[in-house]
């Protein structure tokens, strides 16, 4: 109780400091465009090629597994060995992420932002040297590992990436560059389904080359994102280098004129030296750092539970339950990619104009609404093909309900959300936390879909409400509002 009150009140000292400034819109400049490709291309990248690079190939892989099993004991294995195998594969990834994400936190108090994710690519050449190796080898632990490795990764970028996006952004601009995050994993999904077409490379001869292109984007980070600076609000409360942080500002605003973003900037390293670090105990006990915490965390979670990797993952076998047949799973599957990233980029335009909380509740609404139709549509779809239609229709929504805002705001949300002291602590939570929930649905919707059938849907549709009434209830529009306006809000409600 005690730290409590001596946060509230080095929060207070903070919320003073800042009063009477109001960090000022800027403009979109070509340099901001340039640190923004080179972070977010170069890390969510991974993040999304990774999520559906086995998609498409499963057979072919499923089939060299095989093949090595035999070629090492001398008896061909049961589809079973060879199907677990593969699901490791698949969810080492996840693994790999919460470890990631656990690290963020640490990572860029440590070494920055930009340096974190610089170094970070590291693990994408040892991933790929596992990955290529693995081949010539005969040994599917290679994979395995590399998927590990590459999912450290990715949990690492999906903390960094965001974080530096949102503190290198003008306040008008936030939301939008923040969800570029999610563009770029949208694509990435899109740009891996289509390599891994059987007539491109998911061939018995060319998966591997599939997995490698995953160092393309870490080459391409490597050689641009050191020409960025460092982000300005890291240089200065973490390093206390006016000058330094003034000139990064300039860079990415395009003019020496940013003494009234650097003010507002300078206020708030000031009040913060007042406050210690926030650790993981502080979060969790001090009722200013609870609020935001809990809804952070319940957006990641709902992003998750919404059941959208059920769909990402599983979307032949979903578009096989509505009766699809031959290639058709694999062109709806495209469909839904593409509608993924055309969505995404609406949200885009609309996140500072409708608000994050009116595109969370239109987007949790609608896949409610949807998921329903969707059960009901899924237990007619053995009576011919009009419901099945109507499934791969219901699919479609599913996705752009999605991607309106679920799919994108709880990556900025937290950065918005939490101070400079708390934001690398609170986004390690927050990125862990995502790929647990990331991991569950994995694990669990072919299993349950066995067991239960469709009523598996119904599961989402409940989360999908309850998560609903949460955000609509305990989330509070961050568009437009400094750190001290949100802070405030946090002061004024109570969870006790
Ligand atoms: C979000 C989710 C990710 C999912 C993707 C689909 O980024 O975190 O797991 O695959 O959206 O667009």
């Amino acid at each position: 109780k005690g730290g409590d009150t001596f946060i509230s009140d080095s929060s207070a000292q903070l919320e003073t400091g800042i009063k009477r400034k109001t960090a000022p819109s800027a403009a979109f400049t070509g340099k901001l465009a340039f640190a923004i490709a080179a972070a977010a291309l170069g890390s969510s990248f991974q993040h999304g090629y990774n999520t559906g690079v086995l998609n498409n190939p499963q057979q072919v892989i499923e089939s060299w597994i095989k093949g090595s099993m035999t070629n090492r004991t001398g008896k061909i294995p049961t589809q079973e060995n060879v199907t677990f195998v593969f699901s490791l594969m698949t969810s080492v990834f996840c693994i790999g992420g919460m470890i990631g994400g656990a690290t963020t936190g640490l990572v860029a108090d440590k070494f920055g932002r930009k340096l974190g994710l610089l170094l970070n690519n590291i693990l994408v050449i040892l991933a790929v040297i596992c990955e290529a190796s693995s081949k010539a080898l005969t040994s599917y632990e290679l994979i395995i590992l590399g998927r590990f490795l590459i999912g450290v990764n990715s949990g690492l970028n999906a903390g960094l990436a965001p974080m530096y996006l949102a503190e290198i952004s003008p306040i008008n601009l936030r939301g939008a560059v923040g969800t570029v995050y999610q563009l770029v994993i949208t694509i990435s999904i899109l740009v891996a389904q289509v390599l891994g077409l059987k007539n491109i490379l998911g061939t018995d001869d060319l998966w591997i080359t599939l997995l490698a292109m995953t160092i393309v984007p870490a080459i391409f980070q490597l050689i641009t994102l050191p020409f960025c600076p460092e982000s300005p609000k890291f240089i200065l409360s973490s390093k206390g280098n006016e000058n330094q942080a003034r000139k990064a500002l300039s860079w990415f605003r395009g003019t020496m004129d940013v003494h009234e973003e650097m003010d507002v900037m300078k206020a708030e390293s000031e009040a913060l030296k007042l406050i210690p670090k926030t650790t993981v105990r502080e979060l969790v006990t001090n009722s200013t750092l609870r609020i935001p915490l809990i809804i952070s965390l319940t957006v990641m979670i709902a992003q998750q539970l919404s059941g959208i990797n059920a769909v990402m993952f599983f979307s032949s076998t979903i578009f096989g339950m509505a009766g699809l047949t031959g290639d058709s799973p694999t062109y709806a599957t495209l469909a839904m990619g593409g509608i993924n990233v055309m969505m995404t980029v609406v949200s885009l335009f609309l996140v500072e104009r409708a608000g994050r909380k009116t595109l969370l509740l239109v987007g949790f609404g609608g896949m409610a609404v949807d998921t329903l139709l969707l059960t009901i549509g899924m237990l007619f779809a053995h009576t011919g093909s009009t419901a099945g239609i109507f499934c791969v229709i219901f699919v479609l929504i599913f996705v752009v309900m999605f991607a309106i805002g679920p799919g994108s705001i709880p990556w900025f949300l937290v950065s918005e959300l939490f101070n400079q002291s708390a934001r690398p602590t609170a986004t390690s939570l927050a990125v862990c936390i995502n790929w647990t929930a990331n991991f569950i649905v994995g694990l669990a919707f072919l299993p349950l879909k066995d067991s239960i059938g469709s009523y598996v849907f119904l599961i989402f549709f409940v989360l999908q409400v309850v998560f609903f009434v949460f955000i609509y209830k305990k989330v509070p529009e961050t568009k437009n509002k400094t750190l001290e306006e949100i802070t405030a809000m946090f002061r004024q409600q109570s969870y006790q």
